[in-house]
């Protein structure tokens, strides 16, 4: 059929044609804001789950959803290797400067923007990545002591003041959460605490893999009472149906039932996927409606572009001994694994791959679902391993 008109949108990041499933989180994501903003008491929400499952999208539609209603918010994406405080600062200064156009709120965002002048000067020796415009001057005493714990918290207090006088709410929506250092967590969630508790109006919503509830909890143990953490996974087939055929329908075709069953049963649900055998398998097919010989023969090609995209970005990253490693634990299947039995696998004590395991888990290829057992963060990531390294000549390489 007609590719020009080929509705899905396989790709990190990419807004899917149907937002299929997640109705729910989004609506108790537009209610924790609003009571925010109300000063009620309101928990921060942080999502979490594999690769591909649609946490950023989900993120910036929420965001889309609060700007719509009248919130301030500032989207960041936690990089691997640069600081929070060095994302931050820029998009908090931005927020100021829209608030500051508010009548009411003008001196208190004026005087945060004060505020975000001392925080960056101060930390500047400890975060040398921060870079950010300067409106005012700082204001001495004011999130200046160069301890970001301290000053983070004493920012995001005249920010919560300034969007409280301008009856708004400013919500931060933060991505890839778990690539913050422990430390840098630590501090956003005392700033957060102290906000709730002065009852200011400032909300996290952040995304970030699996691992990322066991960073948070170990940055600060009272985490898990500030923050709610739904998971997101794979769709149940009712969301994984409407994702496929509402868009189908949108443009004036359709999908035979045992074609869409071969896509559910190939892609178990997961919204990656499910973007990616749409998009092949409407490429593929002739005409309307889409058949099951068309999925067929649409899932070769699927496949082949997942390993040169989705699978592949992540694998390249890798230093031979991870790669070792991840292809031993997909020698024993899709996972969770005891840490005893890759070791097995290779050969190994456990305590000699423990640092091969550790590095995976900060580089977010895996992580542990409970103490001792490994898993994938990438959904199917064992079939890919067999694809990527076939055979067992791998176990020879020391
Ligand atoms: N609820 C959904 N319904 C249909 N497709 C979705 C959904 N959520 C995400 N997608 C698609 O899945 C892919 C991955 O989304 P992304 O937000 O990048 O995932 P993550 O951030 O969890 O890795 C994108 O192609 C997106 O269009
Ligand atoms: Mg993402």
């Amino acid at each position: 059929m007609d590719p020009v008109a080929n509705p899905f949108a396989p790709g990190a990041g990419a807004p899917p044609p149907e937002l299929a499933g997640r109705d729910e989180l989004r609506e108790t994501v537009r209610v924790a804001i609003e009571r925010v903003r109300r000063g009620m008491p309101s928990k921060s929400v942080l999502m979490v789950g594999l690769r591909g499952v649609g946490k950023t999208v989900l993120l910036d539609r929420m965001r889309d959803n609060a700007e719509a209603g009248g919130i301030h918010t500032v989207r960041i994406e936690a990089p691997e290797g640069r600081s929070l405080p060095a994302m931050l600062a820029p998009e908090l200064r931005q927020a100021l400067l829209r608030l500051s156009r508010n009548e009411k709120a003008k001196d208190l965002a004026h005087r945060a923007l004060r505020g975000l002048a001392g925080f960056a000067k101060a930390l500047k020796l400890k975060f040398s990545d921060i870079e950010v415009g300067f409106d005012f001057d700082p204001e001495p005493g004011l999130a200046d002591n160069g301890d970001l714990e301290h000053d983070l918290q004493a920012l995001l207090e005249v920010v919560g003041a300034a969007a409280k006088k301008a009856e708004a709410a400013l919500a931060l929506f933060v991505d890839e959460l778990q690539y913050v250092q422990e430390p840098e967590l630590a501090a956003l969630i005392t700033a957060l605490h102290r906000t709730a508790q002065r009852q200011l109006p400032v909300v996290l919503v952040g995304a970030g893999l699996p691992q990322l509830r066991g960073q948070m909890g170990r940055a600060k143990s009272y985490a898990e009472r500030l923050f709610d953490f739904p998971m997101i996974g794979a769709l149940p087939e009712p969301a994984a149906r409407r994702a496929i055929e509402k868009p189908i329908q949108d443009q004036s075709a359709s999908i035979d039932e045992d074609a869409f069953r071969l896509i559910v049963k190939e892609t178990r649900g997961y919204p990656y996927f499910l973007q990616e055998w749409g998009k092949h398998a409407w490429d593929v097919a002739s005409q309307s409606p889409i058949t099951r010989d068309d999925v067929e023969r649409g899932s070769k090609e699927a496949i082949v572009a997942l390993d040169e995209s989705f699978f592949r970005v992540r694998f390249d990253r890798l230093t031979p001994v991870e790669k070792r490693y991840l292809r031993a634990m997909a020698e024993l299947g899709p996972g969770p694994h005891r840490s005893g039995d890759i070791a097995d696998v290779l050969e190994r004590k456990v305590s000699s791959l423990a640092p091969t395991r550790s590095q995976l888990i900060v580089k977010g290829m895996i992580w542990s679902p409970s103490h001792g057992d490994t898993a994938f963060t990438v959904p199917l990531f064992d079939e890919f391993m067999h694809r990527i390294i076939p055979g067992d000549e791998w176990k020879a390489s020391p």
